[in-house]
Parts: C-alpha cells; structure tokens; sequence
C-alpha cells in the first residue's frame, strides 16, 4: 500500500484493516477466534509474552487476535493514533479510558454535556474510588483554566454533546490542559476521524462508540480508544487489567461497517443538513440545533475545525402538553423511535440533556428537545414523515 498519507479518506477506508499477514490472498481478514494461541518455542512464548501490549502482538484472546487487530489498526491509522484499543462497547471505552489515568485523591474535569452514563460513571465509581469530577461548561474554551487542579489528572471532552450539540474549543482547551500535564481525553463519536481528528487538535486519547457511524447497521456493540505514542500503553495497561476486549465476530463486522462509513456519512450529512434547514424555515420550530447551520452558536469553531457533520442534530418544540408529544411521537411511519444513532435506518426520540447537569443546564422553558438521527432512506420520505408528526402535534396542542 503506498504510504496512506497520499491517499484519500474513501480510499484508506477501502485499504485499511487489510493486513497481508493475516488476509493471506482474501480481500478481508477472517474471523480468528481464540483464547489460546499456542507458540512453537519457549523463545517465543517469552517473546510474546514481553511484548503482549504492542498493537498486533498475539497473546491471548483478551489482548485480541488477528481481526480485532486489523481493526484496531485501521482505527488507529485514520486518527493518526499510536495505537487503538478494541472493547466491547463505547461506554466500556469512555470509562477505561478516564480509569486509565486516575487514582484515589485525583480530580477530573468533564463536560457538562456529557453522554449520561459517562457522567454517571464519574458520579459513581469514580465518586467511590475517591476521584472528584467537576463539570464544565462545554463552552468555555481556555476558560478552563481556572477550574485545573494541582490534582487533576484528565479532561473528558465530547463535542458536540449528542443530546445539545454544544461545540467545544478544542484546541484551546487541550492547549492550556497540556501546560498543566492534564491527559485530554475526548469522545469523538459525533464526528468520527472523516469529520474531526482530535490528535490533530491536541487531544492525547479519542474514543470511539463504533457501535455507531463505524458499524453503522444497528447490530453490533463495540468501542475503541485511539492514544499517541506517549499515552497508548498506560491505556492498553489499564483495558487488559480491567479485562475488556472486543469479540472477533464484532470487529469483523465494525471493520465491514468501516468500508462503507465514507459513504453513509457523506449521505446522512447531506439528508440531516437538508431536514435541518426545512426544519429550521417550518413555523412551529423553535430551533434547530447543527453545528453546520448559520444560526448555531458553535458554527465558526466547527467551520475552522471540522471536516463535516454527522447525521445526529436536534430540534426543538415549543412547550406542550404531552397529548401533544404523544400524537408527535406515537405514528412514525419511516422514523423508529429507540436509543442509539449512526446507523443506516433514521431514529427519532425526546432528547433528553441530563437533569444533572450543573452549568449548561436545559431548562424546559426553552422548549422540547427532539433528536433526530439521519439515516439512508430518500430523504424525501423522512421530511413527509416528520411534516406529519408536526401536523399531529400542532392539532394536538
Ligand atoms: C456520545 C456517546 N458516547 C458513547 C456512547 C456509548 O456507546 P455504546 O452504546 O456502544 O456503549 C454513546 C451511546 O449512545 C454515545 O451517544
């Protein structure tokens, strides 16, 4: 493979993960599952055994095999990481991540808009382990600054929030947390590495829940943490301590979903925009929340740093009764209405920013907050089925 730096995104997707040593003639890699790998030599088992931590080193299962390895590869080489991480779901990776980096007595910083369990990992295991978390205001910038710690040991950034779609400064916030020696640790779902590359940006750690854009077919759980040189060992330490792995028939499948990623995403930025804009000019919406329209306040930050927008926004209704909600929600012909984003068919829900947060609060004056995930259908169907719920929901109020 020419060095893939001269290649462009669609064509490393197609190139990446593709190991000659282990596709041995096929286009892809197969399905390698074990727990036991058997070596020939003493020497050899040793060998392994000093190197079990390297990216691509065959151990023993939970350190991965030949496939998880090809995907981690290619996550790794489309963020420009070090090294990366397979585990077995995006919130196993948000959390060993962040665990990767503390002890009992440190402090941690995380954003107000973080995904919920996240948050409630920090609120409760960390609160438990004796490691403080302080919220902060995702759009704070360099602000950040005065809330660093002599303590504190991580910044846990996520931008957009995937409920509110706060864009963050990152830059500016991974520039001061590194002259404090604070690791920069950043959820990069939204975006994934087409749209938005955060070791580019300063981040040290990216996660990944590649049970979203990655896989992208609603059928798999799998996360990955991507690190530089200087941070993928404390992390790959801290996963196989803990005992997180990837199953070989999910990385097989997530490595599948990655072939056709650049498509989906060029596709479902296209159709989210179009809804964006048809809902931001439709009377009875009050706003519409994309970082890539005009109107959102993130829009000059995400217009210098990213590539492009997923397919994820939300809008918001004015307050209602909930008949009103209910005759919204309750006949979707093409919508579904269930967790989860990224996938190929398009998903509607309430959003729902947690009630915990304490400095970028949804207060519900400002109105109902309705998430959209938009998939591959004709986007033309999809604008229909929403103009219905907002005729239901307009009769209904
Ligand atoms: C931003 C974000 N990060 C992480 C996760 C966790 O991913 P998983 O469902 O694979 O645990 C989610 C899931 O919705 C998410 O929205």
């Amino acid at each position: 493979m020419p060095d893939s730096h001269d290649l462009h995104i669609d064509t490393r997707l197609a190139l990446l993960g593709r190991p000659e040593r282990s596709v041995r003639g096929a286009v892809n890699v197969g399905v390698q599952r074990a727990s036991t790998i058997l070596f020939s030599s003493l020497a050899d088992l040793e060998r392994a055994n000093s190197r079990k931590y390297e990216p691509s080193e065959l151990y023993y299962g939970t350190m991965g095999t030949q496939t998880t390895h090809a995907f981690e590869e290619a996550m790794a080489a489309l963020d420009g990481g070090h090294g990366a991480i397979g585990v077995s779901s995006g919130l196993a990776a948000c959390t060993s991540a962040i665990l990767a980096f503390v002890r009992s007595g440190d402090h941690v910083l995380v954003t107000d808009s973080v995904y919920d369990p996240t948050r409630a990992f920090c609120d409760g295991m960390l609160a438990a382990l004796g490691i403080e978390t302080t919220y902060y205001d995702p759009t704070s910038g360099a602000g950040i600054a005065e809330l660093i710690r002599p303590n504190t040991k991580v910044v846990f950034l996520e931008s957009p929030g995937s409920h509110t779609f706060e864009i963050q400064d990152v830059p500016a916030i991974c520039r001061v947390a590194r002259e404090r020696g604070v690791v920069c640790v950043i959820d990069n779902t939204w975006a994934t590495p087409l749209y938005f590359r955060p070791l580019d940006h300063g981040a040290d750690v990216v996660v990944y829940a590649a049970t979203k854009y990655m896989s992208g077919h609603s059928d798999v759980l799998v996360g990955a943490v991507v690190a530089d040189k200087a941070h993928y060992h404390t992390v790959r330490v801290a996963i196989a301590a803990l005992g997180h792995c990837l199953s070989p028939d999910d990385a097989y499948l997530t490595l599948r979903g990655l072939r056709t990623m650049g498509v989906r995403l060029e596709r479902q930025q296209r159709g989210a925009l179009e809804l964006a804009r048809w809902l931001e000019a439709h009377p009875d919406v009050r706003r519409v929340l994309h970082p890539a329209l005009p109107s959102h306040p993130g829009h000059a930050i995400w217009k210098r740093d990213f590539l492009g927008a997923s397919g994820l926004f939300a809008f918001v209704l004015p307050p209602a009764r909930r008949e009103a909600l209910v005759a919204f929600f309750d006949d979707f012909q093409v919508f579904g209405m269930g967790y989860s984003w990224g996938g190929f068919e398009s998903l509607i829900l309430p959003g729902t920013p947690s009630e915990k947060r304490t400095v970028a609060r949804w207060d519900d004056e400002q109105g109902t907050l309705i998430r959209v995930s938009v998939g591959l259908e004709d986007v033309r169907d999809l604008q229909r089925d929403l103009a219905a719920a907002l005729q239901r929901w307009k009769t209904a109020c």
